[in-house]
């Protein structure tokens, strides 16, 4: 069936751009965020038919669906900055069993290679449950865009939390036209073959039933090829810089986009009176203007590999200790999945180690280690602005948009110390410190050749570090995606 309102182009995703909370005294409070899919979709402007379709995450955006306009699950336009918002109410135990279960302990762990295999992943009867969850909630992602899509409309499908809606949609609407795109990394086919075979079949031929399969990388777009052919012998082929998968009888182009950095927005955005303020407290808890200041901000995420960060930190000053009451390490760590126990252990082990360096290293008048977990996103552009030196060290990421938001918004220039596995490497690898991010010592030592490089050189390094994060701004990235869909 075809909605009366059929709108031309439609977004899905897990987190949509709006959530609630409820209050106790029963009033919801609407929060917008921010982040590149935000932006993208604002480029086709607030008149265009188009259409964002997301799940309610808690019991806020419950309560925000039922009393929503007639059940249709359509939120208020007031709330949305203007966009049509649909927000689908998958039952509590289904969500939480695909979102926790699936997405967050299977898919997200396979993609950055977390597990640590001699006991994980287990794939048991309760995975099992937890995986026909993972399909009923796609579907009812697949049933809602099937619903609101215009004829031949371009559906721009987001991440592994919903790599079976392409296929599904097909089946629904072969009239439409169908984009997926991964924000994560992908895994090489040894890695990815722990899944069980029949599911990763299907993970992979629910991407396949797009008309584009889109990557951040080159690297992450070769590995899903190389994973289409192993597990279910598709063909790929590559044609002058084109790659397309064939399979079941029909072809799906492979697309890579490198979202960059929403330069305009940053740049307005960090000389607000709020950051100013948050800058000035920063300044405070350094210590003074002599000090260098090494800065990271990243969610509490296992594979953003704070921990080892923290023990080159600690190593950089054993081996150097020139560096001692001479750097501040300002390290914003922000909570993030907390309904999975190993994120809280994490989060833990991060407090720990940050305060163990400063009882071991701290002097009067010198902390070595400001930490913060508290999400604050002007106190994280006042760090940005101040950053001598920004500390990008993932196990594996996507891209990592932090390390080409630093470049952007520093105040002096900033020397970036960069994992070679994170998806930024590929634009920026060649003017950053590059470290291999299990390796502390090397990590130790990029950071000392960091914050020992010359002015002049680091202000011509942030330059071109500036130019590639920039190149490909989110409404770009969008609009692209659009129009490769024809
Ligand atoms: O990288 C994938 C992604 O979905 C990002 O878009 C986002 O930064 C992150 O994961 C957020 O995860 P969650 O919605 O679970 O907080």
């Amino acid at each position: 069936m075809v909605a009366s309102h059929a709108a031309r182009v439609l977004v899905a995703s897990n987190r949509g751009p709006v959530s609630y909370s409820l209050r106790e005294d029963g009033t919801l409070t609407a929060r917008r965020g921010g982040g590149g899919l935000v932006s993208g979709l604002s480029a086709i402007g607030p008149d265009a038919d188009a259409v964002w379709v997301c799940a309610a995450l808690g019991d806020g955006d419950r309560a925000a669906v039922l009393r929503g306009a007639g059940g249709t699950g359509r939120l208020p336009i007031a709330d949305t900055g203007g966009q049509h918002v649909r927000m689908l109410d998958i039952p509590a135990d289904t969500f939480a069993s695909a979102y926790n279960g699936i997405a967050n302990s299977v898919l997200w762990f396979v993609h950055h290679m977390l597990f640590q295999t001699p006991l994980e992943p287990v794939f048991d009867e309760d995975f099992r449950d937890q995986w026909a969850a993972y399909v009923a909630y796609n579907a009812a992602f697949a049933d809602a865009l099937a619903e609101e899509a215009g004829q031949g409309a371009a559906v721009l499908v987001q991440d592994y939390h919903l790599a079976l809606v392409p296929q599904l949609l097909r089946s629904r609407r072969p009239d439409l036209r169908i984009g997926h795109f991964s924000h994560t990394p992908w895994a090489p086919p040894d890695y990815f073959r722990l899944l069980p075979d029949d599911v990763a079949a299907e993970v992979l031929s629910g991407i396949l039933g797009a008309d584009r399969a889109c990557f951040l990388t080159h690297r992450w777009a070769d590995a899903f090829a190389a994973c289409c052919a192993d597990v279910l012998g598709a063909s790929v082929i590559r044609d002058a810089g084109s790659l397309t998968i064939t399979h079941g009888g029909r072809t799906t182009r492979i697309g890579v986009h490198g979202l960059g950095a929403d330069a305009d927005f940053l740049r307005e955005r960090a000389h607000r009176p709020d950051v100013d303020e948050r800058l000035a407290a920063l300044q405070e808890a350094v210590g003074g203007p002599d000090r260098k200041v090494v800065v990271r901000v990243d969610r509490t995420e296992l594979s953003k590999n704070i921990v080892r960060g923290l023990l080159a930190y600690a190593q950089l000053l054993r081996d150097h200790p020139e560096w001692q009451g001479r750097v501040v390490h300002i390290a914003f760590a922000y909570p993030s999945r907390h309904d999975l126990a190993v994120y809280r252990e994490y989060t833990d082990e991060v407090s720990d180690l940050a305060e163990e360096i400063n009882e071991e290293f701290a002097t009067p008048g010198w902390q070595p280690v400001v930490l913060h977990v508290k999400d604050d996103f002007a106190r994280s552009l006042a760090a940005y602005r101040l950053a001598d030196v920004a500390l990008v060290n993932p196990i594996r990421d996507g891209m990592n948009l932090v390390a080409k938001e630093i470049p952007v918004v520093s105040d002096d220039g900033v020397a970036l110390v960069l994992s070679r596995e994170a998806g930024a490497y590929e634009e920026l690898g060649d003017d950053a410190f590059v470290v291999n991010p299990y390796d502390i010592r090397a990590t130790a030592d990029a950071l000392h050749q960091a914050l020992s490089v010359s002015h002049g050189e680091r202000a011509e390094a942030t330059k071109r570090l500036v130019a590639a994060s920039t190149a490909l701004p989110p409404q770009q990235w969008f609009l692209d995606q659009l129009r490769a869909l024809g």
